[in-house]
């Protein structure tokens, strides 16, 4: 606990590295420069919940391209916000991000980091980033990269998730008063770039100085992780059905997984391996259907095994889906592109 003793001395190591290593990222201002446009932000963090800095970049770019203002997102339909999602996974967030839109269009940005919790899909973390970052409040936004860095230089010993609030207290107590929106992402550059996993780059890191785990030899160990359960595979089977070039996909129910995203119709999700007849029982239409093998997805909270069943839809087929061009962007979710582009393999001589 000595370390974050010093913590005007932290912050200001912390900062004078950022000025000269701040990543250049499409969504962050210039260190030093006044806060970017909050809705650049909000979008940024939302997306950022679960998915990695380099894999946002493409998506936040095509994003804001297509909805450059909180006014254009809130009027957008949600079938084409979710397109533009389509590919980042865990849906949820962009509806609530929509929903988010359309509450701040009509009641104005949230000014603190307690108001701003309020929003949909704007959870503990996602609001201290915003605060910190396009409101310049002393907020703490922390996340496993945080909890790495203040467990590192603390030497906090006790596994996570037990260890949780103490690394949150740890990391609260070095939040900055100054240049709160810089120091956050300072933060978060540290543990994304020096203060990695495996291998840190000690020698690169403005707090090496002070670092318990670095001192005792420990740091690459920390943060030690209670073992989890593994979750239990689950086992699907989906049906592509071809007109043509054309693929039949339908609208999932707007409760469960993946809720009113579009997909290849399937079987019910379960925890018993299928029957080759029993799924077929299943499809949407009684065709011959050729397997064209498994694609795997892991979802968060279960492993997924999906066989995919290639068919050629009868010509009076109508269901409640849509034919759509197979070989086209649909805006699918990961599962259904992996299985479709599966199929489309299959279908090649
Ligand atoms: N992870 C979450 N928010 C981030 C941000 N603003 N910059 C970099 N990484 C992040």
């Amino acid at each position: 606990m000595d370390s974050v003793d010093n913590v005007v001395a932290l912050r200001r190591a912390l900062l004078a590295w950022y000025d000269r290593e701040a990543r250049a990222l499409p969504w962050r201002a210039s260190p030093g420069s006044s806060p970017p446009d909050p809705y650049p932000v909000l979008v940024s963090e939302v997306m950022l919940q679960q998915t990695t800095v380099a894999a946002v970049i493409p998506y936040f770019e095509r994003f804001l391209k297509r909805f450059p203002t909180l006014e254009s997102l809130a009027a957008a339909s949600q079938q084409e916000v979710l397109q533009h999602w389509a590919g980042l996974g865990y849906y949820s967030r962009g509806r609530h991000l929509h929903a988010a839109a359309q509450a701040i269009v009509a009641d104005g940005w949230p000014q603190d980091e307690r108001a701003l919790r309020a929003l949909p899909g704007v959870g503990v973390y996602t609001a201290a980033a915003l605060a910190a970052i396009a409101f310049n409040q002393p907020a703490t936004a922390v996340d496993g990269n945080v909890e790495r860095v203040v467990a590192r230089l603390c030497a906090v010993t006790d596994p996570l998730p037990g260890a949780k609030p103490a690394l949150g207290a740890l990391a609260r107590r070095l939040a900055a008063f100054e240049r709160p929106g810089d120091f956050a992402q300072a933060l978060m550059d540290l543990g994304a770039v020096v203060c990695t996993p495996r291998a840190p780059k000690c020698g690169l890191c403005p707090w090496a100085g002070s670092c318990e785990g670095l001192r005792l030899g420990v740091a690459e160990a920390l943060p030690r992780k209670a073992m989890k359960p593994e979750r239990a595979r689950r086992f699907g089977a989906a049906f592509a059905l071809f007109r043509g070039d054309q693929v039949y996909v339908v609208r999932r129910p707007q409760k469960g997984l993946l809720a009113g995203m579009r997909g290849l119709p399937t079987t019910e999700w379960r925890l018993v391996p299928w029957i080759a007849a029993e799924a077929l029982a299943a499809a949407p239409v009684a065709v011959a259907y050729a397997d064209a093998g498994e694609v795997r997805h892991v979802f968060t909270h279960f492993p997924l095994a999906l066989r995919v069943y290639v068919g050629i839809a009868p010509t009076d087929f109508e269901g409640d889906g849509d034919f759509l061009p197979s070989g086209a962007d649909l805006g699918l979710p990961t599962v259904f592109a992996k299985a479709l582009e599966r199929a489309a393999a299959a279908r090649q001589p």
